[in-house]
Protein backbone atom coordinates (compact mmCIF):
# COMPACT_ATOMS: atom_id res chain seq x y z
CA UNK A 1 0.00 0.00 0.00
CA UNK A 2 1.66 3.15 -0.95
CA UNK A 3 2.75 5.96 1.57
CA UNK A 4 2.87 9.51 1.87
CA UNK A 5 6.52 10.65 3.10
CA UNK A 6 6.46 14.74 3.59
CA UNK A 7 9.48 17.06 5.19
CA UNK A 8 7.76 19.55 7.07
CA UNK A 9 7.88 23.11 7.99
CA UNK A 10 8.41 24.83 4.56
CA UNK A 11 5.79 27.94 3.92
CA UNK A 12 3.74 26.88 1.19
CA UNK A 13 3.99 29.53 -1.81
CA UNK A 14 2.08 29.20 -5.32
CA UNK A 15 -1.44 28.52 -7.00
CA UNK A 16 -3.47 25.39 -6.70
CA UNK A 17 -6.15 24.69 -9.21
CA UNK A 18 -9.30 23.41 -7.52
CA UNK A 19 -11.17 20.20 -8.94
CA UNK A 20 -14.61 19.92 -9.72
CA UNK A 21 -16.71 19.20 -6.16
CA UNK A 22 -16.32 15.46 -5.54
CA UNK A 23 -19.83 15.41 -3.80
CA UNK A 24 -21.54 16.56 -6.35
CA UNK A 25 -19.64 14.73 -9.32
CA UNK A 26 -20.87 11.39 -7.78
CA UNK A 27 -24.49 12.45 -7.89
CA UNK A 28 -24.22 13.95 -11.18
CA UNK A 29 -23.15 10.72 -12.76
CA UNK A 30 -26.21 8.66 -11.25
CA UNK A 31 -28.68 11.64 -12.64
CA UNK A 32 -27.57 10.15 -16.28
CA UNK A 33 -29.41 7.11 -15.46
CA UNK A 34 -33.06 9.20 -15.07
CA UNK A 35 -32.05 9.97 -19.27
CA UNK A 36 -31.99 7.94 -22.13
CA UNK A 37 -29.73 10.62 -23.47
CA UNK A 38 -26.37 11.62 -22.87
CA UNK A 39 -24.86 13.58 -20.12
CA UNK A 40 -22.13 15.54 -20.61
CA UNK A 41 -20.34 16.01 -17.46
CA UNK A 42 -17.56 18.99 -17.52
CA UNK A 43 -14.81 19.68 -14.65
CA UNK A 44 -15.19 16.38 -13.48
CA UNK A 45 -12.20 15.44 -10.47
CA UNK A 46 -9.61 13.09 -11.35
CA UNK A 47 -10.56 11.02 -8.01
CA UNK A 48 -10.99 7.17 -7.26
CA UNK A 49 -14.16 7.72 -5.73
CA UNK A 50 -15.34 8.99 -9.81
CA UNK A 51 -13.40 5.96 -11.11
CA UNK A 52 -15.55 3.30 -8.67
CA UNK A 53 -18.91 4.93 -9.44
CA UNK A 54 -17.90 4.77 -13.11
CA UNK A 55 -17.16 0.60 -13.04
CA UNK A 56 -21.12 0.76 -10.85
CA UNK A 57 -22.34 2.61 -13.82
CA UNK A 58 -21.16 0.65 -16.47
CA UNK A 59 -22.47 -2.94 -14.79
CA UNK A 60 -25.70 -0.90 -15.16
CA UNK A 61 -25.70 -0.49 -18.96
CA UNK A 62 -24.16 3.41 -18.90
CA UNK A 63 -21.67 3.76 -21.44
CA UNK A 64 -18.80 5.85 -19.88
CA UNK A 65 -16.42 8.13 -22.40
CA UNK A 66 -14.11 10.32 -21.19
CA UNK A 67 -12.74 13.15 -23.42
CA UNK A 68 -9.36 12.02 -24.92
CA UNK A 69 -8.37 16.06 -24.78
CA UNK A 70 -9.82 17.02 -21.99
CA UNK A 71 -10.04 14.34 -19.53
CA UNK A 72 -12.07 16.17 -17.00
CA UNK A 73 -15.00 16.17 -19.24
CA UNK A 74 -17.14 13.21 -19.12
CA UNK A 75 -19.95 11.54 -21.23
CA UNK A 76 -22.80 9.04 -19.85
CA UNK A 77 -24.79 7.11 -21.92
CA UNK A 78 -27.90 5.34 -20.16
CA UNK A 79 -29.52 4.79 -23.92
CA UNK A 80 -30.41 1.43 -22.52
CA UNK A 81 -30.14 -0.23 -19.48
CA UNK A 82 -29.00 -3.67 -19.24
CA UNK A 83 -29.09 -4.80 -15.71
CA UNK A 84 -30.76 -3.66 -12.76
CA UNK A 85 -28.74 -4.84 -9.97
CA UNK A 86 -25.62 -3.09 -8.23
CA UNK A 87 -23.48 -6.23 -7.16
CA UNK A 88 -21.90 -5.65 -3.99
CA UNK A 89 -18.15 -6.18 -5.01
CA UNK A 90 -18.60 -2.82 -7.07
CA UNK A 91 -21.08 -1.00 -3.73
CA UNK A 92 -18.66 -1.35 -1.35
CA UNK A 93 -15.59 0.29 -2.89
CA UNK A 94 -18.04 3.72 -2.81
CA UNK A 95 -20.67 4.39 -0.36
CA UNK A 96 -22.55 6.50 -2.91
CA UNK A 97 -22.97 3.70 -5.31
CA UNK A 98 -26.34 3.09 -3.31
CA UNK A 99 -28.19 6.49 -5.13
CA UNK A 100 -28.62 4.28 -7.98
CA UNK A 101 -31.22 2.50 -5.95
CA UNK A 102 -33.88 5.33 -6.76
CA UNK A 103 -33.10 6.49 -10.47
CA UNK A 104 -33.44 2.90 -11.61
CA UNK A 105 -36.64 2.37 -9.64
CA UNK A 106 -37.93 5.30 -10.96
CA UNK A 107 -36.82 4.57 -14.56
CA UNK A 108 -37.43 0.61 -14.68
CA UNK A 109 -39.16 -0.15 -11.88
CA UNK A 110 -37.46 -2.27 -9.93
CA UNK A 111 -33.38 -2.31 -8.96
CA UNK A 112 -31.32 -4.57 -6.92
CA UNK A 113 -28.34 -3.02 -4.97
CA UNK A 114 -26.43 -4.26 -2.42
CA UNK A 115 -25.89 -2.25 1.17
CA UNK A 116 -23.01 -0.40 1.03
CA UNK A 117 -21.48 -2.44 3.75
CA UNK A 118 -19.64 -0.70 7.20
CA UNK A 119 -17.89 2.75 7.15
CA UNK A 120 -15.12 4.27 9.24
CA UNK A 121 -16.64 7.24 10.32
CA UNK A 122 -19.89 5.88 11.48
CA UNK A 123 -22.83 3.40 10.54
CA UNK A 124 -23.94 5.44 8.04
CA UNK A 125 -27.57 4.01 7.94
CA UNK A 126 -29.47 4.44 4.73
CA UNK A 127 -33.27 4.49 6.53
CA UNK A 128 -34.24 7.81 5.18
CA UNK A 129 -33.15 7.23 1.80
CA UNK A 130 -35.47 3.97 1.98
CA UNK A 131 -38.26 5.81 3.92
CA UNK A 132 -38.85 8.16 0.90
CA UNK A 133 -38.16 6.25 -1.76
CA UNK A 134 -41.14 3.59 -0.35
CA UNK A 135 -43.18 7.06 0.67
CA UNK A 136 -43.00 7.32 -3.36
CA UNK A 137 -45.04 4.25 -3.74
CA UNK A 138 -42.00 1.66 -3.71
CA UNK A 139 -41.45 -1.10 -1.79
CA UNK A 140 -38.14 -2.10 -0.43
CA UNK A 141 -37.17 -5.09 1.04
CA UNK A 142 -33.51 -6.26 2.43
CA UNK A 143 -32.28 -9.80 1.91
CA UNK A 144 -28.85 -11.44 2.13
CA UNK A 145 -27.25 -7.80 2.30
CA UNK A 146 -28.98 -6.20 -0.81
CA UNK A 147 -32.11 -3.78 -1.29
CA UNK A 148 -34.89 -5.63 -3.69
CA UNK A 149 -37.02 -2.53 -5.02
CA UNK A 150 -40.33 -2.42 -6.74
CA UNK A 151 -42.21 0.07 -7.95
CA UNK A 152 -43.93 -2.09 -11.39
CA UNK A 153 -46.43 0.91 -11.91
CA UNK A 154 -43.85 3.75 -11.54
CA UNK A 155 -43.59 6.70 -8.39
CA UNK A 156 -45.63 9.24 -7.40
CA UNK A 157 -45.57 12.39 -5.80
CA UNK A 158 -45.54 12.22 -1.53
CA UNK A 159 -44.77 14.70 0.51
CA UNK A 160 -42.24 13.67 2.69
CA UNK A 161 -41.10 15.47 6.26
CA UNK A 162 -37.33 14.37 6.67
CA UNK A 163 -36.85 13.46 10.44
CA UNK A 164 -33.09 14.42 10.21
CA UNK A 165 -31.16 16.32 7.23
CA UNK A 166 -29.56 13.97 5.42
CA UNK A 167 -27.15 15.32 2.28
CA UNK A 168 -27.64 11.84 0.87
CA UNK A 169 -31.64 11.10 1.19
CA UNK A 170 -32.45 14.46 -0.10
CA UNK A 171 -30.51 14.29 -3.63
CA UNK A 172 -31.33 10.18 -3.82
CA UNK A 173 -35.30 11.19 -3.14
CA UNK A 174 -35.21 14.30 -5.27
CA UNK A 175 -33.71 12.08 -8.35
CA UNK A 176 -36.33 9.26 -7.93
CA UNK A 177 -38.76 12.35 -8.22
CA UNK A 178 -38.26 13.84 -10.88
CA UNK A 179 -39.81 11.29 -12.91
CA UNK A 180 -42.55 10.05 -10.63
CA UNK A 181 -46.35 11.08 -11.34
CA UNK A 182 -47.58 14.22 -9.60
CA UNK A 183 -45.49 16.11 -7.01
CA UNK A 184 -43.22 15.87 -4.23
CA UNK A 185 -42.38 17.72 -1.87
CA UNK A 186 -39.12 17.19 0.58
CA UNK A 187 -39.22 19.14 3.54
CA UNK A 188 -36.28 19.57 6.26
CA UNK A 189 -34.35 18.97 3.44
CA UNK A 190 -30.48 19.46 3.01
CA UNK A 191 -29.70 22.81 1.58
CA UNK A 192 -25.54 21.96 0.58
CA UNK A 193 -24.12 23.22 -2.79
CA UNK A 194 -23.94 19.80 -3.94
CA UNK A 195 -27.67 19.77 -4.09
CA UNK A 196 -28.32 22.82 -5.84
CA UNK A 197 -25.43 21.68 -8.65
CA UNK A 198 -27.51 18.60 -8.82
CA UNK A 199 -30.65 20.36 -9.17
CA UNK A 200 -29.42 22.73 -11.63
CA UNK A 201 -28.20 20.17 -13.88
CA UNK A 202 -31.54 18.05 -13.74
CA UNK A 203 -33.90 20.66 -14.65
CA UNK A 204 -31.18 21.59 -17.80
CA UNK A 205 -32.21 18.24 -18.61
CA UNK A 206 -35.95 18.86 -18.15
CA UNK A 207 -36.70 18.21 -14.98
CA UNK A 208 -38.92 20.55 -12.67
CA UNK A 209 -36.79 21.03 -9.22
CA UNK A 210 -37.75 24.26 -7.14
CA UNK A 211 -36.62 24.97 -4.07
CA UNK A 212 -33.23 23.29 -3.81
CA UNK A 213 -30.67 25.05 -1.54
CA UNK A 214 -33.65 25.80 0.63
CA UNK A 215 -35.64 23.57 3.56
CA UNK A 216 -38.62 22.79 1.49
CA UNK A 217 -37.95 21.51 -2.08
CA UNK A 218 -40.81 20.50 -5.04
CA UNK A 219 -40.69 18.42 -7.97
CA UNK A 220 -42.89 18.41 -10.39
CA UNK A 221 -42.32 14.93 -11.92
CA UNK A 222 -42.03 14.59 -15.86
CA UNK A 223 -42.24 11.96 -18.39
CA UNK A 224 -38.98 11.87 -19.12
CA UNK A 225 -35.07 13.81 -19.44
CA UNK A 226 -33.16 14.81 -22.21
CA UNK A 227 -29.29 14.71 -22.46
CA UNK A 228 -27.74 17.91 -20.81
CA UNK A 229 -24.59 19.52 -20.71
CA UNK A 230 -23.79 20.45 -16.78
CA UNK A 231 -19.82 22.08 -15.53
CA UNK A 232 -19.68 20.56 -11.57
CA UNK A 233 -19.29 23.43 -8.99
CA UNK A 234 -15.43 23.63 -7.32
CA UNK A 235 -14.96 21.61 -4.36
CA UNK A 236 -15.30 23.63 -1.54
CA UNK A 237 -13.71 20.72 0.62
CA UNK A 238 -10.95 20.66 -1.43
CA UNK A 239 -11.20 24.10 -1.34
CA UNK A 240 -11.11 24.51 2.71
CA UNK A 241 -8.19 22.06 3.36
CA UNK A 242 -5.66 23.78 0.81
CA UNK A 243 -6.60 27.14 2.48
CA UNK A 244 -5.36 25.63 5.89
CA UNK A 245 -2.51 24.19 4.06
CA UNK A 246 -1.54 27.38 3.38
CA UNK A 247 -2.14 28.60 7.03
CA UNK A 248 -0.70 26.06 8.63
CA UNK A 249 2.88 26.50 7.15
CA UNK A 250 2.80 30.11 6.95
CA UNK A 251 2.54 30.35 3.70
CA UNK A 252 0.60 31.84 1.04
CA UNK A 253 -1.51 29.67 -2.14
CA UNK A 254 -3.77 30.97 -4.65
CA UNK A 255 -6.56 28.96 -5.23
CA UNK A 256 -7.93 29.08 -8.74
CA UNK A 257 -11.20 28.38 -10.11
CA UNK A 258 -12.72 28.48 -6.74
CA UNK A 259 -14.57 30.85 -4.82
CA UNK A 260 -15.08 31.59 -1.30
CA UNK A 261 -19.05 31.34 -1.67
CA UNK A 262 -19.81 27.87 -0.58
CA UNK A 263 -17.32 27.41 2.50
CA UNK A 264 -20.12 28.51 5.14
CA UNK A 265 -19.49 28.79 8.74
CA UNK A 266 -16.05 27.88 8.29
CA UNK A 267 -15.47 30.90 6.33
CA UNK A 268 -15.77 33.01 9.77
CA UNK A 269 -14.09 30.11 11.91
CA UNK A 270 -11.13 30.69 9.35
CA UNK A 271 -10.98 34.71 9.70
CA UNK A 272 -11.41 34.37 13.64
CA UNK A 273 -8.57 32.16 13.44
CA UNK A 274 -6.18 34.38 11.71
CA UNK A 275 -6.62 33.11 8.08
CA UNK A 276 -6.95 35.70 5.88
CA UNK A 277 -8.95 34.44 2.74
CA UNK A 278 -9.42 36.92 0.26
CA UNK A 279 -11.28 36.79 -3.41
CA UNK A 280 -8.90 37.30 -6.41
CA UNK A 281 -9.64 37.69 -10.31
CA UNK A 282 -8.80 34.07 -10.82
CA UNK A 283 -9.84 32.44 -7.28
CA UNK A 284 -8.72 33.27 -3.80
CA UNK A 285 -6.20 33.80 -1.89
CA UNK A 286 -5.52 31.83 1.34
CA UNK A 287 -2.74 33.38 3.88
CA UNK A 288 -1.91 34.09 7.85
CA UNK A 289 -3.95 37.62 8.65
CA UNK A 290 -1.02 38.40 10.96
CA UNK A 291 1.97 35.92 13.02
CA UNK A 292 0.40 33.01 14.95
CA UNK A 293 -2.91 31.40 14.73
CA UNK A 294 -5.40 31.75 17.69
CA UNK A 295 -7.69 28.93 18.86
CA UNK A 296 -11.40 29.02 17.64
CA UNK A 297 -14.34 27.07 19.05
CA UNK A 298 -16.36 25.02 15.86
CA UNK A 299 -19.06 22.74 16.09
CA UNK A 300 -20.36 20.97 12.73
CA UNK A 301 -23.47 20.96 11.48
CA UNK A 302 -25.66 20.77 7.73
CA UNK A 303 -24.85 23.44 5.09
CA UNK A 304 -24.30 26.53 5.98
CA UNK A 305 -22.80 25.21 9.31
CA UNK A 306 -19.26 24.56 9.51
CA UNK A 307 -18.54 21.45 7.31
CA UNK A 308 -17.73 18.10 8.95
CA UNK A 309 -15.81 17.20 5.90
CA UNK A 310 -13.36 20.33 7.20
CA UNK A 311 -13.65 19.17 10.72
CA UNK A 312 -10.12 16.87 10.50
CA UNK A 313 -8.10 19.56 8.85
CA UNK A 314 -9.61 22.42 11.45
CA UNK A 315 -8.17 20.29 14.24
CA UNK A 316 -4.83 19.75 12.55
CA UNK A 317 -4.77 23.84 12.26
CA UNK A 318 -5.71 24.85 15.95
CA UNK A 319 -3.23 21.90 16.83
CA UNK A 320 -0.72 24.62 16.62
CA UNK A 321 -3.20 27.62 17.46
CA UNK A 322 -2.92 29.62 20.41
CA UNK A 323 -4.97 28.71 23.31
CA UNK A 324 -7.85 26.07 23.69
CA UNK A 325 -10.28 25.14 21.11
CA UNK A 326 -13.69 23.12 21.31
CA UNK A 327 -14.61 21.29 18.15
CA UNK A 328 -17.49 19.47 18.62
CA UNK A 329 -18.80 16.89 15.68
CA UNK A 330 -22.43 16.59 15.27
CA UNK A 331 -22.74 14.66 11.93
CA UNK A 332 -20.77 11.26 12.33
CA UNK A 333 -20.27 9.99 15.58
CA UNK A 334 -16.69 8.28 15.05
CA UNK A 335 -15.26 11.04 13.14
CA UNK A 336 -12.35 11.97 15.98
CA UNK A 337 -9.90 9.41 14.05
CA UNK A 338 -7.47 11.54 13.42
CA UNK A 339 -7.07 12.90 17.18
CA UNK A 340 -4.23 9.59 17.90
CA UNK A 341 -2.91 10.06 14.94
CA UNK A 342 -2.77 14.10 15.36
CA UNK A 343 -1.35 13.40 19.29
CA UNK A 344 1.63 10.85 17.63
CA UNK A 345 3.04 14.19 16.25
CA UNK A 346 2.59 16.06 19.63
CA UNK A 347 -0.87 17.42 19.65
CA UNK A 348 -2.58 18.47 23.11
CA UNK A 349 -6.28 17.00 22.27
CA UNK A 350 -8.69 15.49 25.17
CA UNK A 351 -11.57 13.75 23.35
CA UNK A 352 -14.76 13.52 25.15
CA UNK A 353 -17.49 11.98 23.55
CA UNK A 354 -18.27 14.30 20.29
CA UNK A 355 -16.44 16.89 21.96
CA UNK A 356 -12.40 17.48 21.24
CA UNK A 357 -10.39 19.77 23.31
CA UNK A 358 -7.38 20.84 21.40
CA UNK A 359 -4.15 22.98 23.48
CA UNK A 360 -2.37 24.59 20.50
CA UNK A 361 1.47 23.70 20.82
CA UNK A 362 4.23 25.12 19.67
CA UNK A 363 4.84 22.95 16.91
CA UNK A 364 4.40 19.99 15.78
CA UNK A 365 6.90 16.90 15.32
CA UNK A 366 6.93 14.27 12.34
CA UNK A 367 5.26 10.50 12.88
CA UNK A 368 4.67 7.38 11.22
CA UNK A 369 1.06 7.98 11.02
CA UNK A 370 -2.00 5.70 9.79
CA UNK A 371 -4.77 7.42 7.93
CA UNK A 372 -8.36 5.71 8.58
CA UNK A 373 -10.91 7.54 6.42
CA UNK A 374 -10.39 10.15 3.48
CA UNK A 375 -10.86 13.91 5.70
CA UNK A 376 -8.79 11.97 8.18
CA UNK A 377 -6.01 11.17 5.92
CA UNK A 378 -5.66 14.87 4.64
CA UNK A 379 -5.96 16.62 7.81
CA UNK A 380 -2.46 14.21 8.75
CA UNK A 381 -1.04 15.48 5.83
CA UNK A 382 -1.72 19.44 6.41
CA UNK A 383 -0.45 18.54 9.84
CA UNK A 384 2.76 16.61 8.48
CA UNK A 385 3.47 19.74 6.04
CA UNK A 386 3.10 21.92 9.34
CA UNK A 387 5.22 19.61 11.80
CA UNK A 388 9.13 19.67 12.11
CA UNK A 389 10.68 16.82 10.97
CA UNK A 390 9.47 14.07 8.63
CA UNK A 391 6.22 12.48 8.72
CA UNK A 392 4.88 9.31 6.66
CA UNK A 393 1.04 8.68 5.79
CA UNK A 394 0.12 5.19 5.25
CA UNK A 395 -2.62 3.61 3.52
CA UNK A 396 -2.76 7.20 1.09
CA UNK A 397 -5.64 5.03 -0.41
CA UNK A 398 -8.13 6.99 1.38
CA UNK A 399 -6.38 10.12 -0.19
CA UNK A 400 -6.92 9.13 -3.75
CA UNK A 401 -10.46 8.56 -3.27
CA UNK A 402 -10.99 12.42 -2.96
CA UNK A 403 -7.54 14.34 -3.82
CA UNK A 404 -6.92 14.76 -7.44
CA UNK A 405 -3.00 14.94 -7.61
CA UNK A 406 -2.44 15.97 -4.18
CA UNK A 407 0.95 15.26 -3.86
CA UNK A 408 1.33 17.09 -7.30
CA UNK A 409 -0.13 19.91 -6.12
CA UNK A 410 1.00 20.29 -2.92
CA UNK A 411 4.49 19.71 -4.83
CA UNK A 412 4.46 23.07 -7.04
CA UNK A 413 4.13 25.38 -3.86
CA UNK A 414 7.04 23.69 -2.60
CA UNK A 415 5.76 21.34 -0.34
CA UNK A 416 8.41 18.37 0.30
CA UNK A 417 6.24 15.49 -0.12
CA UNK A 418 6.37 12.56 -1.98
CA UNK A 419 4.48 9.18 -2.80
CA UNK A 420 6.02 6.21 -1.79
CA UNK A 421 5.51 3.24 -3.15
CA UNK A 422 4.25 0.79 -0.04
C1 LIG B 1 -22.47 13.34 2.44
C2 LIG B 1 -21.06 13.48 1.92
C3 LIG B 1 -20.05 13.41 3.05
C4 LIG B 1 -20.40 14.43 4.11
C5 LIG B 1 -21.85 14.29 4.55
C6 LIG B 1 -22.30 15.36 5.52
C7 LIG B 1 -21.15 12.50 -0.29
C8 LIG B 1 -20.73 11.39 -1.19
N1 LIG B 1 -20.78 12.42 0.98
O1 LIG B 1 -22.56 12.05 3.02
O2 LIG B 1 -18.76 13.67 2.51
O3 LIG B 1 -19.55 14.22 5.22
O4 LIG B 1 -22.72 14.36 3.41
O5 LIG B 1 -22.08 16.62 4.99
O6 LIG B 1 -21.77 13.46 -0.70
N2 LIG B 1 -28.24 9.31 8.27
C9 LIG B 1 -29.18 8.44 8.78
N3 LIG B 1 -29.97 7.76 7.90
C10 LIG B 1 -29.88 7.93 6.55
C11 LIG B 1 -28.93 8.84 6.03
C12 LIG B 1 -28.12 9.53 6.93
O7 LIG B 1 -29.28 8.27 9.99
O8 LIG B 1 -30.64 7.28 5.81
C13 LIG B 1 -27.35 10.06 9.19
C14 LIG B 1 -25.88 9.73 8.99
O9 LIG B 1 -25.51 8.56 9.68
C15 LIG B 1 -25.22 10.98 9.54
C16 LIG B 1 -26.21 12.09 9.17
O10 LIG B 1 -27.45 11.43 8.91
O11 LIG B 1 -25.12 10.90 10.93
C17 LIG B 1 -25.83 12.90 7.95
O12 LIG B 1 -25.50 12.03 6.89
P1 LIG B 1 -25.73 12.44 5.37
O13 LIG B 1 -25.99 13.90 5.29
O14 LIG B 1 -26.71 11.52 4.77
O15 LIG B 1 -24.30 12.14 4.75
P2 LIG B 1 -23.98 11.44 3.37
O16 LIG B 1 -24.95 11.88 2.33
O17 LIG B 1 -23.76 9.98 3.58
Amino acid sequence: MDKIGIVGGVPLKGEISIAGAKNAALKLMVAALLSDRPLVLENMPGVADVIALTHVLEELGVVVTIDPDMPSRMTLDAAVIASTTAPYDLVRKMRASVLVLGPLLARCGKATVSLPGGCAIGTRPVDLHIMGLEAMGSTIRLEDGYLLGEAPHGLKGADITFPQISVGATEHVMMAAVLAKGTTVLRNAAQEPEIVDLADCLNAMGAEIEGAGEAVIRIRGVEGLNGGRHRVLPDRIETGTYVMAAAATDGEIELLDTTTDYLGDAMGALEAAGVAVTPTNRGILATRANGRLSAVDITTRPYPGFATDLQAQFMALMATATGESRIQENIFENRFMHVPELMRMGADVQVHGGTAIVNGVERLHGAQVMATDLRASVCLVVAGLAAEGETVVNRVYHLDRGYERLVDKLGACGAKIERLAG
